[in-house]
């Protein structure tokens, strides 16, 4: 039976019917909502509309139906997979007539516990309970964002860590620039990294409210005690308005948010190990484990992985842009297009949260090409700056000490030659300032050296930053998860 037939003398058109279902996704909910459907019974209880063998029963045969979905293994499940229903297989009579998951879960609960199950639904609205479950899976997903976050982050850093004073140039403008540390590479996106996991808890920090007792859209019809769900569910506290409760998706949109700037710095990643591994470059070795061959070129090893990060960022940014278009000029409150984010939602969330993980498992295996970096490091005057600097030194204004030097390389542009290789008489045609400790000032180490502020590349900063990102990373591991949870593994845990 439907949940609101009664006022109906016509059966809904069968295709209609089928097309308003969102059971076939929104099954991933369940743990969330019987978390809730357990709150609001504690809270039938306390308000003595349950007996406590009724309210006993309701608990028992709610936890029979989160028993339901089998604890998954996240590397087994490819995300062409993530759109099947594993309880249909389990239950495919129910599944067949359940509308959605509110749905379910009351035809399950009927068919454990009988017909006691029908007054759980006292005091209550499907609004309030989709606007509950999807508060606590964001929730909960971005506190499984940031366990992913800090483990890739962490791997970037045993990375950095490995690279000890390997240099490479760094580039702008994708021109040579100057000679970093490949730490100090490495360590930029840890920067990245820790930015998103603090922009996710952010996300949860405000959206850490429970709309339990929010009713349809003006509030239960029952005195529930609506600061004991919220307790109960691990919220700060009861949301302050029923309408807004009920409609408000701006936490999804946060969180999507949130994810497009991650999936933006994954892709920034992976379009510098694409570029790098190319033969042009020749900078980093992809592992063989994460790149293909070609069918027609026996040669190729191809950067797939790479690529598909760069790939999958287009379609977890365009989920965000998707809910903004669901919710532009929805009028106050429920309205049925809201179910239409849920798509999106689980489909960003559980392609970033695969995409983390990948990115934990591949870089540990990336090798840097030391000697093609040092290489590349050593010629173009990338000590250029280091030069100018060291006329700085001796006293003569930046400026000035520019154009020396760029006359400088234009001289040894003409010889073919690098600054190391100048003679001294050559020199200092160009400024009587050059002495013979200029070349101490622009050996590699030297380059490095000089840019000797905090965030600097200088050696002894490079180490001082990475202790530092380790600190700060380890922090987020121990608050949220010392490793890479593999998606889908706890996505069925209870919602609190
Ligand atoms: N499946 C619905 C959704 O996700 C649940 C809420 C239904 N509420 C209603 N008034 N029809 O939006």
């Amino acid at each position: 039976m439907k949940m609101w037939s009664g006022r109906f003398r016509e059966p809904l058109d069968p295709l209609f019917e089928q097309w308003q279902r969102s059971f076939p996704f929104d099954w991933r909910l369940l743990p969330q909502e019987v978390a809730a459907s357990k709150a609001h019974a504690g809270a039938l209880y306390a308000a003595e509309v349950l007996t406590t063998s009724e309210h006993d029963a309701l608990l028992r045969g709610l936890d029979e139906i989160a028993a339901l979905l089998p604890r998954q293994n996240g590397s087994s499940i490819a995300d062409a997979q993530q759109n099947e229903n594993p309880i249909q297989r389990l239950d495919p009579q129910l599944s067949e007539k359940a509308e959605d998951v509110h749905h379910f879960v009351e035809l399950a609960l009927v068919a454990r516990i009988g017909d006691v199950a029908l007054k759980l639904h006292t005091g209550r609205s499907r609004n309030e309970q989709i606007a509950t479950d999807l508060r606590l899976y964001v929730r909960q997903s971005a506190e499984a964002l940031i366990a992913n976050l800090a483990a890739w982050a962490n791997a970037l850093l045993q990375q950095a860590k490995l690279a000890g004073d390997a240099v490479m140039p760094a580039y702008t403008h994708l021109q040579r620039a100057e000679p970093v540390l490949v730490a100090h590479w490495l360590l930029a996106y840890v920067e990245m990294l820790l930015r998103d996991a603090a922009r996710l808890q952010d996300c949860r920090k405000r959206l850490n409210l429970c709309p339990l007792g929010s009713g349809a859209v003006a509030g239960a019809t029952l005195a529930l005690d609506r600061a004991q769900m919220a307790t109960a569910l691990g919220f700060d506290g009861p949301t302050a308005n029923s309408m807004d409760a009920t409609s408000d998706r701006d936490f999804v949109l946060e969180f999507l948010h949130a994810l497009s700037l991650i999936a933006l710095h994954a892709s920034r990643f992976a379009e510098e190990i694409t570029l790098f591994a190319t033969q042009e470059f020749g900078l980093v070795e992809l592992p063989e484990s994460f790149s293909t061959g070609s069918s027609a070129m026996p040669q190729k090893k191809n950067p797939d992985f790479t690529e598909l990060v760069r790939g999958k960022t287009g379609r977890i940014l365009a989920a965000g842009h998707a809910v903004e278009m669901q919710i532009k000029g929805l009028p106050l409150a429920y309205n049925k297009d809201l179910q239409e984010l849920q798509e999106p939602l689980f489909d960003a969330t559980e392609r970033m949260r695969m995409l983390l993980h990948l990115l934990t498992k591949f870089t540990p295996q990336l090798r840097f090409c030391k000697d093609r970096m040092i290489a590349a490091s050593e010629t173009g005057y990338l000590n250029a700056m280091a030069a100018a600097t060291y006329l700085v030194r001796k006293g003569i204004p930046f400026r000035t000490a520019h154009e020396i030097i760029g006359n400088v390389v234009r001289y040894a542009l003409d010889r073919k030659c690098e600054l190391d290789a100048l003679m001294l008489e050559e020199l200092v045609r160009f400024s009587r300032a050059f002495a013979p400790d200029f070349f101490d000032a622009i050996t590699p180490e030297a380059t490095l050296d000089c840019h000797d502020v905090s965030g600097g590349t200088a050696r002894h900063r490079v180490a001082a930053a990475l202790i530092d990102a380790e600190a700060r990373v380890r922090t987020w591991m121990n608050a949220f998860g010392a490793t890479s949870r593999e998606p889908m593994q706890e996505a069925h845990h209870a919602g609190a």
